[in-house]
């Protein structure tokens, strides 16, 4: 038996535009997400429905409370409290989280807030293509201080952005249209940095204005292995972790770009524009803890820079990595998910000591799943055990890392039921609870408890497998 300490947090996970739905109900706007996911909607689902949380929030919190929850994490709207970004509050879309924040205490769950997932206010967009203004910056820090003061009172676990490291790298999430390699770069430094901002100023006014508050990022972490044994391969796994992961728990953790990826900025000419005082304000905002999530682990190998490949070169090709600096490929030891996500329990256990190693801060899991498509039988079942798999291998190898002398505080496995996955809509499923719907027919949206539901309540029962 593999007993966990007895005070950590098992949970699960969702994000607002991935579950609510009600996408322009009691005075919400549309955002980032919504514009991008309506663009592709002959193909897929959107967030106009989603899994309908909005209006099923009470039916899905007395399954989190069967399930026996002790941590939710979820996000909320920007475009619900704010909806023209930077303006006046919109009293309903308080309304609904106190409702959802009341519901979940009253089933004795602990809320745990994400800011920002992905959802930036497309008013924002319109007025100055938000994240690439400094405006932007101060239109969150008023958002983040508004749900302080609003929730504050209850709430006393926070995330600022999720997976900031991610989504700068995915042009449609950070609205970057820019068809020129070079400028689409300049914007998204410049955006990266703009938030690195953000986070700080959110950072320090939970300290202020939450009495008992912490606060911390959730990254996208992952870990490169050299694909060979070469000096250089090994160099390459190191940048592609740097690159990818590292220099921004770093900016987190020291308020300053490491010197890689300042050399980097500088040689493509590519460092944002700062003003005075940001340096304070980085170094000023201290981290409670660090949030991961993680699906995979990549191998990298090292790629010269020549004529060919020159530093900063962009290859739409995936087989080579933004930076020109190497080459990813694929694992032969790993098997990878349906979607290509190379399942690596092992990985896990390796970035959680990294972290730890790196940073000497508490520890969380904030997503960690298994997206495939399930199938529910004539009998109303979904007989999941290639998640219950996932899962458990996933929860043995946290067991590990707590041997090894981690300190974790709790897991929160993505995602609590089915919801509408970034690129394939309801196709790819990670839930606990299915929602009975299509990509094109709402059914009756029913919520069923797939076998890991069953499995994961007993894990938490034993604390531990
Ligand atoms: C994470 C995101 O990167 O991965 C989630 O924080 C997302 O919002 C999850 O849903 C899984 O990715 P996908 O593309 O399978 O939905």
């Amino acid at each position: 038996m593999k007993q966990f300490p007895k005070d950590f947090l098992w949970g699960a996970s969702s994000s607002a535009f991935q579950i609510e739905g009600a996408w322009n109900e009691d005075g919400k706007s549309m955002n980032v997400p919504d514009y991008n996911s309506f663009k592709k909607s002959h193909i897929q689902a959107d967030s106009k429905v989603a899994s309908d949380f909005y209006h099923h929030y009470k039916e899905d919190i007395a399954l989190m409370k069967e399930l026996g929850m002790h941590i939710y994490r979820f996000s909320i709207s920007w475009s619900r409290i704010i909806p023209d970004g930077d303006g006046e509050v919109n009293t309903k879309g308080i309304d609904f989280y106190n409702n959802v924040i009341d519901c979940l205490i009253e089933n004795d769950i602990i809320p745990f807030v994400t800011l920002f997932h992905f959802d930036t206010p497309y008013p924002l967009v319109e007025k100055y293509n938000g994240w690439a203004d400094r405006r932007c910056v101060y239109a969150f820090e008023k958002f983040a201080k508004v749900c302080f003061e609003s929730f504050g009172d209850r709430v006393k676990l926070w995330q600022v952005h999720n997976e900031q490291n991610l989504m700068i790298r995915v042009d449609e999430r950070m609205n970057i249209e820019e068809s020129d390699s070079y400028k689409a770069d300049v914007l998204r430094y410049q955006m990266d940095y703009h938030m690195f901002l953000a986070h700080a100023l959110a950072t320090n006014a939970c300290h202020e204005m939450v009495e008992g508050g912490k606060i911390g990022p959730a990254v996208s972490s992952t870990i490169t292995y050299p694909t060979t044994n070469k000096p250089e391969d090994v160099y390459a796994a190191k940048m592609n972790n740097r690159f990818k992961t590292d220099y921004c728990l770093d900016v987190h953790f020291n308020g300053e770009y490491p010197g890689y990826f300042k050399k980097y900025l500088m040689e493509c000419n590519l460092f944002p524009k700062t003003e005075p005082g940001d340096e304070e304000l980085l170094k000023s905002a201290k981290m409670d803890f660090i949030a991961l999530n993680y699906y995979r682990t990549l191998s990298a190998s090292f790629l010269p820079v020549d004529e060919e490949h020159p530093l900063g070169t962009k290859h739409n090709d995936i087989d080579y990595d933004l930076y020109g600096y190497f080459k990813i490929d694929k694992n032969i030891n790993l098997k990878a998910s349906e979607y290509g996500a190379q399942i690596d329990p092992m990985g896990l256990r390796l970035v959680l000591n990294d972290y730890y190693d790196r940073y000497h801060l508490p520890l969380i899991i904030t997503e960690n799943g298994l997206g495939t498509a399930d199938v529910l039988t004539e009998e109303g079942k979904v007989h999941d055990d290639y998640r219950i798999d996932y899962l458990k291998n996933h929860i043995e190898a946290i067991h590990d890392a707590i041997e090894d002398g981690v300190d974790m505080m709790g897991y929160c496995l993505w995602s609590f039921m089915d919801l509408l996955s970034s690129h394939q809509g309801f196709k790819k499923r990670y839930g606990l609870v299915y929602v009975n719907r299509e990509d094109h027919d709402l059914k009756d949206m029913a919520r069923i408890k797939k076998d890991s539901f069953y499995w994961y309540q007993k894990v938490i029962q034993n604390n531990g497998l």
